[in-house]
């Protein structure tokens, strides 16, 4: 089995936000499909772990946040590293309030809410099967596609993402790997060595510093 056979899977970046008693949470996926077109219905995996998963659970709704190709990588960063559970993700980022959902509207094309019909339990994740309740289309932007992050942000996928790579098992050398993020500093494709990177030089995904990195 090769592995890079799943790399041809194509993906859309989104933020999936919920609210419960004034507790909200959110997170990057790039696991949102829809399945079918009449009365709509929609499909994301979401990691057992993560805090939106809790609370998508206990409020049975949702909302997708259809994110641009203008979306800066620190919203990206604060939504997909971090955890709801230990920061208000929501400071500092535009947001909607509609029917108590905090829906991220900054450089969205659009946006989609939706109530949980069925959960489905596949090991690590949840499928949520969502019924669709409202849409706006927000702007005429381009959609972030999960290649455009990979290619132009330079980003990865979390451990908790569906889309997780262990990069140690890949060959090669020369690659530094953020402990924190799972950024990887390739030597190989990049302009200046890590070694020669200033002392003040950080994570272009998640801003920790050279000594979070680990040679891989
Ligand atoms: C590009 C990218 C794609 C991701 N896709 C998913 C996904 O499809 N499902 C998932 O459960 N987590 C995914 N994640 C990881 C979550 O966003 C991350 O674990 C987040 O910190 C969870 O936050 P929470 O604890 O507030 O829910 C992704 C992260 C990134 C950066």
């Amino acid at each position: 089995m090769n592995i890079d056979a799943l790399r041809d899977l194509s993906y859309g970046m989104f933020i999936v936000s919920s609210s419960f008693n004034n507790e909200d949470a959110g997170c990057v996926v790039n696991t949102v499909t829809q399945i079918t077109s009449v009365n709509p219905t929609i499909a994301i995996s979401i990691n057992k772990d993560n805090y939106t998963n809790k609370i998508i659970k206990e409020s049975k709704r949702l909302a997708i946040s259809i994110l641009s190709t203008d979306t800066d990588i620190k919203t990206i960063s604060q939504f997909g590293y971090k955890s709801s559970k230990d920061i208000n993700k929501f400071i500092d980022i535009n947001y909607e309030i509609i029917n108590d959902l905090k829906i991220v509207n900054d450089n969205i094309c659009s946006y989609i809410i939706g109530d949980v019909v069925n959960i489905i339990n596949v090991d690590t994740h949840d499928i949520f099967i969502i019924r669709v309740v409202d849409m706006k289309k927000v702007s005429d932007k381009i959609p972030m596609t999960y290649k455009y992050y990979q290619d132009n942000l330079k980003g990865k996928s979390p451990k908790n993402a569906p889309t997780y790579v262990n990069e140690y098992n890949k060959e090669g050398h020369s690659r530094y790997k953020c402990i924190i993020c799972g950024y990887i500093y390739d030597d190989e494709v990049e302009e200046v060595k890590f070694s020669d990177l200033p002392d003040n030089w950080k994570c272009p995904v998640c801003g920790v510093g050279k000594d979070k990195f680990i040679k891989v």
